[in-house]
């Protein structure tokens, strides 16, 4: 099993790295209650699983954001991307969507796929996604609309 930090098969750029047990003690909070029931626990948890990758970006010594994500054979899926309220840095959502983007071109990987919260579908659209399919209920979560955005 991976224990989470071995090194994965693509690039990071400074400022970014993969989460570490050491991190689970640190503060993380978005404003969202649906997000905010997870804990950087369960963050570094997600990423003792196979294929899955949780990837922090900090700025002046706090966690800025946060990005679960999965590698499938031909596409990404995002799980979950956050920034922290009380972090100074700006830009940082949009700074850990680029990032992938640029882990899927590392990758070999066209497509970037996720599950939108009804909060965020236009701020995924000002970012290049579409909607994919019709928006669907969730227990946890709400309404949540399938998107996707093909990379150049
Ligand atoms: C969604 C989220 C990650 C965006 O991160 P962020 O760092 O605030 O976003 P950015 O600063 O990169 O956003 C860039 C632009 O989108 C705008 N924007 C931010 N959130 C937006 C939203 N929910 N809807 C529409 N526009 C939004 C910003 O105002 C900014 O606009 P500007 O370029 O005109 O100044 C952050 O608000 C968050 O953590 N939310 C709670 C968790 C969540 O909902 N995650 C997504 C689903 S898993």
């Amino acid at each position: 099993m991976s224990l989470g930090s071995s090194k994965p098969p693509f690039n990071l750029p400074e400022g970014f790295r993969l989460i570490e047990v050491t991190d689970t003690s640190r503060q993380f909070q978005t404003g969202d209650s649906r997000i905010d029931s997870y804990t950087l626990n369960d963050y570094f948890r997600w990423s003792t699983f196979p294929h899955n990758y949780v990837i922090l970006y900090e700025w002046e010594g706090d966690i800025a954001g946060v990005i679960h994500m999965i590698v499938y054979s031909d596409y990404i899926f995002i799980e979950i991307v956050a920034r922290n309220r009380s972090s100074r840095a700006t830009g940082v959502g949009t700074k850990l969507i680029s990032l992938i983007e640029g882990i899927a071109r590392q990758l070999g990987k066209s497509r970037i796929l996720l599950h939108s919260l009804d909060t965020t579908v236009e701020w995924y659209k000002k970012l290049g996604f579409r909607i994919r399919a019709p928006p669907r209920r969730n227990t946890e979560f709400g309404i949540l609309t399938p998107m996707e955005k093909i990379l150049e």
